[in-house]
């Protein structure tokens, strides 16, 4: 009697650390984030608000910038205060562990990423400074000063940048809620996500 609980508390014991391994090697193996490009871009899905709740397009910069190395989830995003991102950020607490949007213009696209990084940011959204461009993707690249840019700084559609900003605004909402990037493996069709005034 006494030995056959010895042996099932074994048994017991036996399953929980294979239990234990096992799962501890399929955390070894973190998924491939370059599987999430598709040609040179990368997506966005906007959760919340509901109206302009699709799936962007975003692309990242040329030759600056880190790399995303986790997917974030449903993490906050900003508008940047002064919006073209020129000087360092008003609402910078408000950015901290968030994305920003900044609109292209009056500055360099390092310096606005850098302006984001200094405020916390994870990551950095540019986008057009023509609220109508709603298919030409900019390839952003480094300004000449050689500085050294940690976060993602990804462009974004004109028309994009200005829905999102628009709608924001609207509901006088202070940020909106997003998963970046976001996984499109096993989307069963993009074209019901993405956003209806964009042709991609
Ligand atoms: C993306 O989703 C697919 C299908 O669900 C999954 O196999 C893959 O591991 C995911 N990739 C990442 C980086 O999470």
């Amino acid at each position: 009697m006494m030995r056959k609980g010895v042996l099932s508390l074994f048994f017991v014991f036996a399953v929980f650390i294979l239990t234990a391994y096992s799962s501890d090697v399929r955390l070894a193996t973190t998924p491939d984030l370059n599987l999430l490009y598709t040609a040179d871009n990368l997506f966005m899905q906007i959760v919340e608000p509901e109206d302009i709740s699709y799936i962007y397009k975003v692309r990242p910069a040329r030759n600056f910038g880190g790399e995303f190395e986790k997917i974030y989830h449903h993490i906050p995003l900003v508008v940047a205060n002064p919006y073209n991102g020129c000087s360092k950020l008003d609402n910078g607490r408000r950015a901290d562990g968030a994305v920003v949007l900044i609109q292209r213009g009056d500055c360099s696209f390092v310096t606005k990423t850098i302006n984001a990084e200094n405020a916390g940011a994870v990551a950095v959204l540019i986008t057009d400074n023509d609220a109508q461009n709603d298919e030409a993707q900019i390839h952003m690249i480094q300004d000449g000063t050689e500085r050294e840019v940690k976060i993602p700084s990804l462009f974004l559609l004109g028309k994009d940048g200005y829905m999102i900003k628009a709608t924001l605004e609207k509901y006088r909402m202070d940020n909106a809620i997003v998963n970046i990037p976001f996984n499109m493996t096993g989307m069963p069709t993009m074209m019901n996500s993405q956003p209806p005034w964009t042709l991609w």
